[in-house]
């Protein structure tokens, strides 16, 4: 039978631009999605009892940059959390008091306004609650509760900062770890080429970073865990890391599960942040994706499900490398205050 080569051509026109429309669409409702997903906060949260205020955020600051507030003199929150080092001190396991090395690695303070739980185990339920944490402990700070007392009552010179921030609540360890607190909220990663692209901008990111996130949310499961525009569920689990710290299981023993669950890292300005993971054990983003595409380093009962061979071939693991460098944004240089005298 004879088909007259209009009708083919008008036939193979209807094919391709139904299979085009389909695809176009598909596209489109993934990428709504993902613009809802992670879209970048418009407001930044704060407590009714500590709203934010610019002398609030002032003395937080001086106080975060001095060390006359540790047992020593010599070591202050900078010391570890180092602006940068993108927040945290470059080393697998930090040096606190006495130059001790500590058990975990030193995370980033960024965006933690939207953080839930405190610490790898979540041990601290607020910035308020866990800034007394380090200031106390006498492997990091070592300034126990009634040496700050003594501290702040011979460091008149805040005062007036306090008197200024907190009006009608006096210079004490609860308003210290208040102004801290508003502080490290305003610790947020400016938008980064992702952001970006999320916001319609094509060229924003590479072709190599745009298949990179196909993987992140589809072969590598990674979205799963690194979910929202912080990149984290704020959840804990075992992804299967080589060590003995059993992480949030020291804090719920009762919940099996939860034995060597650590909490899920924010990745925004990964790159900036080697070496990797609450004991530093990985060395650099290579040996990461190395890490999730064995299935972990170990195997036993509590390693989450997701965790498993994922047989990523070499681009596709550089893919996934490619997209994580755009979630690294240019932040302004944070210098360190004058300290009152
Ligand atoms: C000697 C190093 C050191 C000093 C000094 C230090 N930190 Fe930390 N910080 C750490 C380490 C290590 C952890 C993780 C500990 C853990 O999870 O068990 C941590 C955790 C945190 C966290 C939790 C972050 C998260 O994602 O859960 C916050 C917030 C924090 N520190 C703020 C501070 C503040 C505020 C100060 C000063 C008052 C301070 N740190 C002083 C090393 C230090
Ligand atoms: C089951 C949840 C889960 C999945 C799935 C998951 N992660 Fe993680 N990720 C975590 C947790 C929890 C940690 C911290 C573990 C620890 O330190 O013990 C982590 C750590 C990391 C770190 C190191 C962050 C830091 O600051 O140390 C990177 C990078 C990372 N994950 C990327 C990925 C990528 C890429 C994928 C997909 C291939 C992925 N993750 C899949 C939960 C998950």
């Amino acid at each position: 039978m004879l088909v007259p080569i209009s009708s083919l051509a008008l036939f193979f026109t209807i094919i391709f631009s139904l299979q085009l429309s389909t695809t176009c669409l598909a596209e489109s409702s993934t990428v709504i999605a993902w613009k809802k997903l992670y879209k970048r906060p418009s407001a930044i949260p704060q407590p009714e009892y500590n709203k934010s205020t610019p002398e609030r955020i002032q003395l937080g600051k001086m106080l975060f940059f001095d060390p006359r507030l540790s047992g020593s003199n010599w070591i202050s929150c900078a010391t570890c959390h180092n602006p940068g080092l993108s927040w945290g001190d470059g080393l697998a396991k930090g040096f606190g008091h006495g130059m001790k090395q500590l058990s975990r690695r030193t995370p980033t303070l960024l965006n933690l306004a939207w953080g839930e739980l405190m610490f790898w185990d979540g041990r601290a339920s607020s910035l308020e609650e866990q800034a007394l944490g380090p200031l106390q402990n006498e492997n990091e700070m070592n300034a126990p509760h009634a040496d700050m007392q003594k501290k702040l009552t011979v460091q008149q010179y805040y005062k007036p900062y306090f008197d200024k921030a907190y009006p009608s609540e006096g210079m004490n360890e609860d308003t210290l770890t208040k102004a801290i607190a508003t502080f490290e909220r305003s610790i947020i990663s400016s938008a980064s080429p992702f952001d970006r692209w999320i916001n319609g901008t094509q060229n924003a990111i590479s072709k190599e970073a745009k298949h990179g996130f196909e993987i992140f949310n589809g072969k590598g499961k990674c979205s799963s865990c690194h979910t929202g525009w912080r990149f984290t569920d704020d959840g804990f689990h075992d992804i299967g890391i080589a060590d003995s710290d059993i992480g949030r299981g020291s804090i719920l023993p009762d919940i099996p599960a939860l034995k060597f669950a650590f909490k899920t890292p924010t990745l925004r300005n990964i790159d900036h942040r080697a070496p990797y993971m609450h004991n530093g054990s990985e060395f650099d983003l290579d040996d990461v994706i190395d890490l999730y595409n064995r299935g972990g380093r170990v195997r036993r009962e509590t390693v989450a499900e997701q965790i498993r061979p994922l047989e990523l071939n070499q681009n596709e693991k550089d893919d996934l490398i490619s997209f994580l460098k755009t979630l690294t944004s240019k932040d302004k240089e944070i210098a360190a205050p004058m300290l009152p005298r």
